[in-house]
Order: structure tokens, then sequence, then C-alpha cells
């Protein structure tokens, strides 16, 4: 079988969706090649642009026949900005997609064939969901302050001043603080030459409560008109609770320095979940899509199940927004997490909601979840670990153990799957429930049960 050759045409059929929202089709030779903007079912003709040892990667040029669900993405930058990856399927497509992505990853890596895969709990809206935008910037062709999200696999930025994912208010605002910063002479960051002033523009909003705080990242303090800028957009903008601003001097893709430095306003706004408030600062972890995070939690709980007395851990609990909402459920919550400001948060937030049965950890899950284990009866734990998983010192502490139940919320399926198979000889899958918290992008959240085998 031939080559596949740099540079050639080729016309494919695509048979699969990757994980990361890339269509698959094999070549001639057996090699899987993946096409971003595709989808099953779908002929298309392709460039080669990049051959690996087993697999290639081909840019779409013409759709020669649609598959079933293909739709035409609403918008206009769709195929050349990084932040979605699914806008070209149509939303009941999507959430098929999503869920047989789960099945065959658990099939696969976790090689566990009978557990109960519940549909997607899909969103109502999926667009205008998210509740926080980090904008990059820099100088359009006329010298204007421009934002926008990073080209895929590259770091230009392409324009967008109406992001369809975003909550309404967050472009609104958006378009408001530029307009403001283009009536004075300020430099945007330049990451090659590691110069300029402005480096991202954060803005969160609370979608129940409709509040807002920017952010302005800096490159250094030398910011002459701030406390006029931020005035005057809290005067246009009357949702607009806080401006701050955030120091960050070094040369990183992180988006944050350590230093904040109120402007104007409050540093915090509200939000709730259900009937629990969280106060949400600039730099604090808060799930993106307020309402799909309702589901999510609400998942939890009903795995939890009505046993008031239960006693609960929150393992990586961030802000400790599981634990609060479970607060009233259950009879004991531990939260544990490692970042000191979500700790402080999260005491805040307790305080704030009058809960007073949630003792908040500040350390490492695998350090602290032995102690917790020693000194009081678990009946069952929450895990909700960054993308990277449980770390083997948990695995082996739950394999030596006997905990009741196991809740784990997983954004990365992949990992997931890894972990539940090394779980198997102890716990058994019962069940899975994704929950879409992303629309129109390849992410998921897996909420699987596990329960101690007899
Ligand atoms: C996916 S977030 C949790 C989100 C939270 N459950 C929520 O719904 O808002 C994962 C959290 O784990 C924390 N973390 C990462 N590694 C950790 C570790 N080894 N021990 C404790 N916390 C950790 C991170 O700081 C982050 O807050």
């Amino acid at each position: 079988m031939p080559n596949l050759k740099k540079g050639e045409i080729k016309t494919f059929r695509i048979e699969d969706l990757a994980h990361g929202g890339d269509g698959v089709a094999r070549a001639e030779n057996g090699m899987a090649v993946f096409i971003s903007l595709t989808l099953p079912g779908d002929l298309v003709k392709a460039k080669i642009t990049k051959i690996k040892k087993d697999y290639a990667f081909a840019r779409l040029i013409e759709v020669i026949e649609a598959g079933a669900g293909r739709t035409k993405a609403p918008c206009p930058v769709y195929n050349e900005c990084g932040g979605c990856q699914l806008q070209h399927i149509n939303y009941q497509k999507e959430l098929e997609f999503k869920q047989n992505n789960i099945k065959q990853l658990i099939n696969r890596i976790a090689e566990i064939e009978d557990f109960k895969l519940n549909d997607v709990l899909a969103a109502a809206d999926d667009f205008r969901y998210r509740n926080k935008a980090q904008f990059p910037l820099k100088m359009d062709e006329d010298e204007q302050i421009t934002a926008g999200f990073y080209k895929r696999g590259s770091h230009d930025i392409v324009p967008n001043h109406n992001c369809l994912i975003q909550h309404p208010l967050i472009n609104r605002i958006l378009r408001i603080t530029l307009e403001e910063l283009n009536k004075f002479q300020l430099s945007v960051y330049d990451e090659n030459s590691l110069q300029g002033l402005l480096r991202h523009l954060v803005i969160r909003v609370g979608s129940c409560t409709n509040q807002a705080l920017l952010v302005m990242v800096t490159n250094g303090d030398d910011f002459i008109d701030k406390n006029l800028i931020a005035r005057t957009l809290i005067r246009k903008i009357p949702e607009l609770k806080g401006v701050v601003q955030n120091i960050n001097t070094q040369n990183t893709n992180v988006i944050f320095g350590k230093e904040d430095i109120l402007l104007a306003g409050e540093n915090k706004i509200t939000e709730y979940i259900g009937s629990t408030a969280y106060l949400i600062s600039a730099r604090s972890f808060f799930q993106v899509n307020t309402m799909q995070a309702k589901k999510l939690y609400d998942t939890a709980a009903e795995y939890i199940g009505d046993d008031n007395s239960a006693r609960v851990v929150d393992a990586f609990s961030g802000t400790g927004s599981i634990a609060l909402y479970l607060a009233d459920k259950v009879e004991k919550v531990y939260a544990v997490e490692s970042l000191k400001s979500a700790v402080k948060d999260a005491r805040a937030n307790a305080k704030l909601n009058n809960i007073n049965n949630v003792d908040f950890e500040l350390g490492l899950v695998e350090d602290k979840l032995p102690e917790i284990i020693e000194r009081d009866q678990i009946d069952s734990i929450i895990f909700d670990p960054p993308r990277k998983g449980l770390d083997e010192k948990t695995i082996q502490l739950l394999l030596e153990n006997e905990i009741k139940k196991i809740i784990y919320i997983s954004c990365n399926p992949a990992t997931q799957a890894r972990d539940l198979k090394s779980l198997k000889e102890k716990y058994r899958l019962l069940e899975i429930q994704p929950v879409d918290l992303f629309p129109q992008t390849y992410h998921i959240e897996s909420v699987a049960l596990l329960e101690l085998k007899n």
C-alpha cells in the first residue's frame, strides 16, 4: 500500500471521532489520519500536514459528503479558533459522541463491560454557558487593542468580541473595556519580546446573580490611568461589581501572577448553585458552567444517597463547592485541598452559608486521606482530581481499606478509566453519569459510582 506523503491531497471517509474532537480516517496503508472539523460518515478531501510513525494529520479542504449530524457552525471564526472543536456537529450527535467515547474508554482501558452508562445530562443552552473567559490581547492592524482566543495549535490570537459560548454579559463587558482601553496609549504584552503592559482580560460573571468581575492582568505596575479606567467601566456597566489588576511579570503561559490590586468596587462576586451561595474572587476555582455544575453536584448527592448520618470525604475539593452543596444532606464532610487560597475561600463560603459540619483540610489528598480514614469511619469518598487522575498511593489506600462507596468525578475519562481498572479488584463499577459542562468542545465530566465488592 502506498505511504502517505506530506502535502498530498487525498479523499478520506471519516470513521470515528477521537477524544480531542478530530475525525479519524484510515489511509490505504492502514495508518490513522486525524482531521479536525470532520465527523463520522463525512467523505472529505484533506491535505496531509504531518506524518508520525503510526498516524498522520491532515487539513480539511472540502466536505464531499456530509456525515449524519453535520451542521453549519454558527460562530464566524470557528474554523480558526481553538476554543471549540464540535460546533460543526449538532448537539444531539455531540452528546452521542461524548457518551460513546466514555463507553469505549471504559471498555478498552478499564476493561469493564458490565456497568450502566446513562445518557449524558445535556445543557439546556449549549451556547452562552461559560461564566468565565480569559482573553489574550494583541494590537490589530489599526493599532487598536483587540482580544480573542488562540488559534488551533498555536499562540496566534483570533480576534473575537462575541464568543458564542460565553455568557452574553462577558461579551458586552469585553467590548466596552476594549473601547475604554483604546482611549489611552497602552501597550500590549508580546510573548516573544516579553515587553508591553496588558497581558489578559479575565471576566467572570455570576450566571444566577448577573454580577461581574473584571481582571486586567498586566506585566508590571506601570499603568497610570488604571483607576480612572476602572471607575469609568463600573459607571458604564451596572453589573460590574469590581475591577482588579493582577500583576504577572513571569515569562509563562500561566495567566495569573501572585499579586492582586483592587482598582474599583469589590474584589468578589456572588454566585449560587442551588441555594448554596459562593463568593468568587479573581483567582478562585469555580466550575465554568453554573447550571450544569448543579447537575454534576446533584448526581454526586444522589449517589451519596439519603443517609443523613453519612460521613463523607470531598477529596480535591477546590473552593469546597461540592462539600458545601452536600453539607445539609449528610452528617459530616471532610474537604481536602492542596491550594491555600482555595481553602481560604472555602472556609469563607462555609461561614457565608452558616455551614458548620465541614472540616477543610489543607494538604495533599495522598497525605490527608490516610489520616482521615484512620480517625473516622468514612462511608463515602468523592474524588474530583485534576486531569492526571489519582496517584498510586491513593489507589493503594483504597485497595487496602474498605470504603463502602466511591464517587469518582473526572474531567478526563481516559485517566478515570485507567484508575477504574486499578480499583476494580476491590470495587465494582455500578454506573457512570456523564454531565456535559462544556458543549461545543470535546470536554466532558464523567461521574462514576463504585461500591465495595462483597
Ligand atoms: C477539578 S478541581 C476540583 C473542583 C471542585 N471539586 C469543584 O467542583 O469546584 C481539582 C482540585 O484539586 C486540587 N489538587 C490537585 N492536586 C491535589 C492533591 N494532590 N491534593 C489535594 N488537592 C489537589 C487543585 O488545586 C484543584 O483545586
